[in-house]
């Protein structure tokens, strides 16, 4: 730790108090304010937690100005591209890329444990018809933890890496069954000649005993969107796996919380809203009426999958993914009226005074809500698909807390604005 420290000058009082500042390898310093209130007798308010920084990590770096991301030091650009979806969970399980031997091993460990117990297939039953596969699926993990209590209270890292295998292989199996309840259609079991994506596309398209046709590219596309997901450092639905893991419930019930967390129109439904609003605008003639609205300050109209609260000159995931699009348009001779209308949308904002001046990029919900639609992947699936990605960096968030000394429950405080003591004196 540094002897540097900032002074805060109470000016009511002139009285000073040093809090001392951590240095990060990379990125921001941060001010210790651990000890603010026990000094001062004052809180911190930070609306939205924009200038908070919640835990130490080792696991995902961002820097926002620069439109970096890496996990455990690993360039986004370098996974995406030179390495598969489950090379990254392995990184951000266990800190290191696997050998080929090991990612072989662990290509087999999950598909050994992504069938689900078949008395969950109840579950799924209980549904009404049309229950959003992302309710089904935070229900399915949450029981996940009555068939395996043994994961409830773990103390060995062994046995925290067991339970990581055991949620990343069954989720892509819950969740497709979710959908295939969802819709009326009989589920499809795991294949286990299958790879991790290949089978995921197979038990959400596919019927039984029917092979269906996947296009190489089809099923990079989708492994990309999903190691282009697989963590982003402190966000809405990691902390809420955070939150929930620092007063030691089980891992199910946080990764259960991480899903709900993500449900949000704000965080995990982006790229739904992207597909939903270029159906809306329809026609390429629409457009320029539709990005008109966009600029006007008096209406609220916003043009979904442009802008980032953090990165402000491009998304790096955006970058992959629309290189991505390009490849899969081609191969699929992707030409449909909705491709033309996103086109035509990505050349006038780019060149756009008012979206060039205020750093509004398309990020990475604009190309991928495109790609999913491509693959014949249903809007109502499209959190769910984040949902898969993300898992590991949810799992690999929840062994780094569990592994830290002295764990404090997350407990904030409050600005109280409520009524001064009313009660009536006796
Ligand atoms: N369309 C039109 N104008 C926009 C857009 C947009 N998509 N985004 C921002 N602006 C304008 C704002 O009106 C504002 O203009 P002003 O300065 O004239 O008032 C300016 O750009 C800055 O906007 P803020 O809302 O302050 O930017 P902020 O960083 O807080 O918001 C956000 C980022 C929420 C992503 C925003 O750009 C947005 O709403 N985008 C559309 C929704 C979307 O694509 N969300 C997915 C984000 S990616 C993810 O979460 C994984």
């Amino acid at each position: 730790m540094s002897n540097k420290t900032v002074t805060v000058i109470d000016n009511r009082t002139n009285q000073k108090y040093d809090f001392p500042i951590l240095e990060p390898t990379m990125g921001a310093d941060v001010v210790d304010i651990s000890t603010f209130y026990q000094k001062t007798g004052m809180f911190t308010f930070d609306r939205g937690f924009t200038s908070t920084a919640s835990c130490r990590s080792a696991i995902t770096y961002i820097d926002g100005s620069k439109g970096k991301l890496m996990y455990r030091g690993y360039d986004i650009s370098y996974l995406a591209t030179k390495k598969t979806f489950l090379d990254t969970a392995y990184l951000l399980l266990n800190g290191e890329l696997p050998s080929k031997e090991r990612l072989e091993a662990y290509c087999k460990e999950l598909k050994k444990r992504s069938f689900i117990h078949e008395g969950m297939k109840k579950l799924f039953d209980a549904f009404p018809d049309n229950a959003h596969p992302m309710a089904i699926l935070s229900a399915g993990v949450s029981a996940l933890s009555t068939f395996y209590f043994d994961h409830l209270d773990m103390d060995s890292p062994d046995e925290a890496l067991e339970m990581a295998n055991r949620i990343i292989a069954k989720i892509p199996t819950i969740a497709a069954f979710s959908y295939r309840y969802s819709q009326g259609l009989p589920v499809i079991y795991p294949d286990l000649n299958k790879g991790f994506v290949e089978n995921f596309l197979y038990m959400l398209r596919g019927y039984p005993h029917h092979y269906i046709e996947l296009k190489p590219i089809e099923i990079k596309a989708l492994d990309t969107i999903l190691t282009l997901h697989a963590d982003h450092e402190q966000n809405a639905s990691t902390t809420a796996v955070r939150v929930v893991a620092s007063t030691r419930a089980h891992p199910y019930a946080c990764i259960s919380s991480g899903i709900n967390a993500l449900w949000g129109r704000a965080h995990g439904g982006a790229n739904e809203s992207v597909v939903r609003q270029l159906e809306m605008i329809g026609r390429v003639e629409n457009v320029e009426k539709y990005i008109a609205k966009a600029k006007d300050p008096n209406d609220p109209f916003r043009l979904m999958g442009f802008g980032h609260r953090v990165y402000k000159n491009f998304d790096p995931r955006a970058t992959i993914l629309k290189n991505i699009q390009k490849e899969l348009s081609e191969e699929l001779n992707l030409d449909s009226e909705l491709m033309a209308v996103a086109k035509k949308i990505e050349e006038i904002a780019l060149n756009d005074e008012y979206f060039v001046s205020r750093k509004l990029y398309p990020n990475i919900d604009f190309y991928s809500g495109i790609i999913l639609r491509a693959l014949k992947i249903p809007k109502e699936m499209f959190a769910v698909i984040f949902v898969i990605g993300r898992t590991p960096g949810w799992i690999s968030q929840w062994i780094e807390l569990r592994n830290q000394d002295n764990i404090k429950i997350a407990r904030p405080r409050q600005l109280y604005i409520g009524p001064k003591d009313r009660t009536p004196k006796e």
